[in-house]
């Protein structure tokens, strides 16, 4: 066992090779696959927003990620004194972690808030009678939902207090064996409603829309979109993954993890994409139909084949699934702060992370009714936590995450991390990684943000 010892004392980590990579898959793969991803897509252009995304998922994301997760094994502490203890004296690159605590909280309000719609369709769609072809009754279901205060916040807590039980259990009993039980049934349920999907007469139309780019659609905007999407999509730019790389073993091959990760989180999304798009031209249905796709347009689709009721029970424990890992991520960042930095121990962490997050989330699950009129720079604190994040919190730690790794800590130190001290044959790779890094990721992250601020 190589849980890191730091301090004296043994530190819980992740224990195998696989464990790493379902504890990093399913942070990654979340509902930003199920509800973000197609929809964004169906709203950009389809396949020309994909390749889009695809390139700033490799010049940015990737990169970033990779870059966390080396920083946080090399110090094996939480994402705020892990930049403190790296950093020279007096320089204060932890404010980005300290940032990256803050956004996870930012996003947490809404994740749960979705989540918690989640986990009321399983609920409903079990007990009965949810079901409608007629997109009119389905989006009053939704609605109805959503500006219930009391229903929003009770799904919310329900959320809560699943995720913060896992995480009580720890890292490796609660995290690890959680996402390694959990990655495998979410392949299988996907696969299953894709073949579904697939299989309906008028299927292709919703494939073409995904695979044949039409590039007349993307702009300035789509890119920032796109790469606000990379970041989220692998939990970076906000400490997730140095946290992450601080429970990884010493000998795990971190640039090869990271790929496989980003591989197979494109490959749920693009899963997603079949499970999703065909069955809604298959029936008639609009495709950009935006957030409300997942809530108010699946729903009738389901409704309209055969079986449906089964297969939208498996739909949103699919994303059920996919939320859990995700959320356990989220959450782990500061209750690792605080455990480790603040001496609490970790169930009472757990608890006073859980209750902070009821009490900021519920402005976002409240934002469709009692507050609901509640606008900050225009935006209800659920649009605002979500855009917040996305668009400027995310890539700005991604900077300045970047700008340490090439310009403060050095050549020297990546190629050491990230050979495993020579014991991996994979020089030539960090060498590059080492010029995205240095060069590419922060100019490319500049022109975008500068462009989204509408200052060039
Ligand atoms: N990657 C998750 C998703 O795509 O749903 C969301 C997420 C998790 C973002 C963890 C950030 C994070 F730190």
């Amino acid at each position: 066992k190589d849980a890191a010892a730091s301090g004296g004392k043994q530190r819980d980590g992740f224990t195998t090779a696989l464990g790493v990579i379902a504890a990093t898959l399913g942070s990654a793969v979340g509902l930003g696959n199920i509800w973000k991803f197609p929809s964004i897509t169906g709203q950009n252009g389809g396949a020309a927003f994909i390749i889009v995304y695809l390139i700033s998922t490799l010049l940015v994301g990737l990169p970033v990620m990779i870059t966390e997760q080396m920083l946080g094994r090399k110090a094996r502490k939480d994402a705020i004194s892990t930049l403190r203890e790296l950093a020279p004296k007096k320089q204060p690159w932890w404010l980005a972690g300290a940032a990256g605590v803050l956004a996870a909280f930012l996003i947490m309000a809404f994740y749960t808030e979705v989540a918690g719609w989640v986990f009321a369709y399983i609920y409903k769609s079990v007990v009965g009678g949810f079901l409608s072809t007629d997109p009119a009754v389905t989006s009053q279901a939704f609605v109805d939902l959503i500006t219930n205060p009391m229903q929003s916040l009770l799904w919310q807590w329900v959320v809560l207090v699943v995720i913060g039980a896992i995480l009580m259990m720890g890292v490796s009993k609660g995290i690890e064996a959680t996402t390694k039980r959990l990655m495998p049934i979410l392949f299988l349920l996907l696969v299953a409603i894709g073949i579904r999907s697939l299989t309906l007469e008028g299927a292709g139309e919703g494939l073409r829309f995904l695979l044949q780019p039409d590039f007349s659609k993307v702009t300035w905007t789509t890119v920032l979109v796109a790469m606000g999407l990379a970041f989220f999509k692998l939990s970076t730019g906000m400490g997730t993954m140095i946290t992450y790389g601080s429970y990884f073993r010493e000998e795990q091959n971190i640039p090869g993890t990271a790929t496989k990760v980003m591989l197979a989180d494109l490959l749920v999304s693009m899963l997603a994409g079949i499970a999703i798009f065909p069955a809604v031209f298959a029936f008639g249905f609009e495709v950009d139909a935006g957030p409300s796709l997942l809530f108010i347009t699946i729903p009738a689709v389901f409704a309209s084949m055969p079986l449906g009721n089964i297969f939208m029970v498996l739909f949103f424990i699919l994303a059920g699934i996919a939320a859990t890992g995700a959320m356990l991520s989220l959450l782990e960042v500061p209750v690792a702060f605080i455990n480790e930095k603040m001496h609490i121990s970790r169930p009472v962490a757990t608890v006073i992370t859980v209750v902070l997050l009821a009490l900021i989330g519920s402005t976002a699950a409240l934002s469709s009714s009692t507050l609901a009129d509640v606008k900050v720079f225009g935006f209800t604190f659920f649009d605002l936590f979500d855009y917040t994040t996305s668009n400027i919190l995310l890539p700005v730690g991604g900077l300045f995450i970047a700008l340490f790794a090439g310009w403060v800590w050095g050549k020297d130190r990546i190629v050491d991390a990230l050979t495993n001290s020579g014991a991996l044959k994979n020089e030539w790779v960090v060498k590059a990684f080492y010029v995205v890094i240095k060069f590419v990721t922060p100019v490319l992250l500049i022109l975008v943000l500068l462009r989204g601020l509408s200052i060039i």
